[in-house]
């Protein structure tokens, strides 16, 4: 089985990719190393130190014995070229973890608040138009933000997904089925 870690040099990436890697999948990495320049700019380096994605991929390959593949593309920006790699490599999945995830970072001024909703949502967008310009049946696990709107309803637990409601309507009370956005503040990593 193939996958796709988007965002695979990241702080979820990374260990996703090994986690795949260790149960037999074969994993390519694709990003942009936008957080390691992000670093640079602000001058912060991780506590712990990150090694560059070269250095990781060559140490997972000496105690693993298995390779994992890496390409750096900007999703968001390189469509042909996304495109292109998900019909080389028919992955089975995409994990896509490739985001800009600092809220901080991007309330630095009107260039850091672009960036990062071009950068989000583009890069989703073009995931998603690219699976289908594939024409490939693949399947996503797309991991976002740590907080979703919702309602959080004192003392009830509301369902997730899809939830019957009657509207008033001139006709008459209609049944319909609507998607429920969950409670806020539920994590989905
Ligand atoms: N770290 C957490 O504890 C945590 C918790 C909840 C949610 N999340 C969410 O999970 C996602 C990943 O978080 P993380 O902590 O691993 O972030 P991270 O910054 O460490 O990793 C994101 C990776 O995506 C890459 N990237 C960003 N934009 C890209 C693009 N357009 N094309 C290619 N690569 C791109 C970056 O270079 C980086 O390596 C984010 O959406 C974040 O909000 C993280």
């Amino acid at each position: 089985m193939r996958v796709l870690v988007l965002g695979g040099d990241g702080f979820c990436g990374w260990p996703t990719a090994l986690h795949l890697s260790a149960r037999g999948w074969d994993v390519t990495v694709v990003d942009n190393l936008s957080r390691r320049n992000i670093d640079n700019e602000l001058e912060v380096s991780s506590l712990t130190p990150i090694r560059p994605i070269g250095e990781r991929i060559a140490a997972w390959k000496e105690i693993s014995g298995r390779e994992i593949g890496f390409q750096n593309l900007t999703l968001g920006k390189e469509f042909d070229r996304f495109v292109a790699l998900l019909k080389d490599e028919k992955p089975d999945a995409i994990v896509h973890f490739a985001e800009q995830r600092a809220a901080p970072y991007s309330m630095k001024s009107a260039r850091h608040k672009l960036y990062t909703v071009d950068n989000n949502l583009n890069a989703t967008n073009h995931v998603l138009a690219a699976m289908v310009e594939s024409g490939l049946d693949i399947h996503l696990a797309h991991l976002g933000t740590m907080g979703v709107y919702g309602y959080a309803t004192a003392g009830l637990t509301i369902p997730e997904g899809y939830l019957t409601v009657t509207v008033e309507t001139d006709r008459g009370p209609v049944e319909q089925e609507i998607l429920f956005p969950p409670n806020p503040a539920r994590s989905i990593t």
